[in-house]
């Protein structure tokens, strides 16, 4: 059974730690860390009350100590977090499991180090339908591949009546500029034509109540749109229920 370390305790992390011990992810959970103590302790707290005399995770005090005992590093931190695993993890030969997916495009370097070092690196398809069909239509001759995302504004600290576009661009920039909440657009970019390619729009609309995402595909293939209209997560409103449901599904994949 794979072993996995986790970093970063808090919404998705919860969530994937739940899962391990509820068996919906067959693997091993061995260790945790946050940059928070408190979160650590507090999951490891809850994962008693289900773990069924399954062996708790070691809460760790340092990245190194949680990645070491580790196949694979779960990252639910964000994306500097991704950086600073990437560079204890590749060199002990763990792969990495990213939810921060924007710093893959920020920061390049990751994926070519985890090639490097002959590591895996994975990423769900997060709040985003279509990934599969995106990768697909690329091996062909793809025209144009855009997100459009609209969100309410209040969640981009905006107080208006009508819609606004807060930014259009190349997905590169959309990361940079929001890289809390464009997860998205660097998994589209990755799957598909990259992201200098792919063009983003970001909507602030009074008219949504939850963060939703077009995909638009035209190519030799024909055509693709999907539209998602994310639920956000109970305990963090910026965090897709989806992207931890994807997460999760992922995850099972790759360890079974
Ligand atoms: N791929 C997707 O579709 C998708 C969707 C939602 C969120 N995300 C990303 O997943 C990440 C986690 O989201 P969340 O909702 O669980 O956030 P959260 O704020 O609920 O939890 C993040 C946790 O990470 C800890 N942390 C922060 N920096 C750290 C570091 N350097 N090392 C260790 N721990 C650290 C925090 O203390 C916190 O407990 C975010 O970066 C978010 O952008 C991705």
């Amino acid at each position: 059974m794979k072993k996995i370390s986790l970093v970063g305790c808090g919404t998705i992390g919860r969530e994937i730690a739940n899962a391990i011990y509820r068996k919906i992810i067959p693997a091993k959970l061995v260790a945790i860390y946050d940059i928070n103590p408190e979160s650590c302790r507090r999951l490891k707290k809850k994962l008693n009350d289900i773990s069924n005399g399954v062996k708790l995770p070691a809460v760790c005090r340092t990245l190194r100590d949680a990645i070491r005992p580790s196949d694979i590093v779960v990252e639910c931190a964000g994306q500097k977090a991704v950086r600073e695993i990437a560079a204890v993890a590749f060199p002990m030969k763990k792969d990495l499991f990213v939810m921060s997916v924007g710093a893959l495009i920020r920061w390049n370097d990751i994926i070519k180090r985890a090639k490097k070092n002959g590591c895996r690196v994975y990423f769900p398809s997060g709040a985003i339908a279509g990934l599969d069909a995106v990768a697909a239509a690329s091996l062909g001759k793809v025209d144009s591949v855009r997100l459009i995302t609209r969100k309410p504004p209040k969640s981009l600290g905006l107080d208006i009546s009508r819609e606004k576009t807060v930014f259009r661009g190349r997905a590169r920039d959309a990361v940079r500029n929001f890289p809390a909440n464009i997860n998205v657009a660097a998994a589209l970019s990755i799957a598909g034509i990259g992201q200098e390619k792919t063009q983003v729009e970001i909507i602030a609309d009074p008219k949504v109540q939850t963060n939703t995402h077009r995909v638009e595909i035209t190519g030799d293939f024909g055509r693709i749109t999907t539209c998602t209209e994310n639920i956000p997560s109970p305990t963090n409103p910026k965090t897709s229920y989806l992207a931890i449901l994807s997460a999760i599904a992922e995850l099972r994949k790759i360890v079974e």
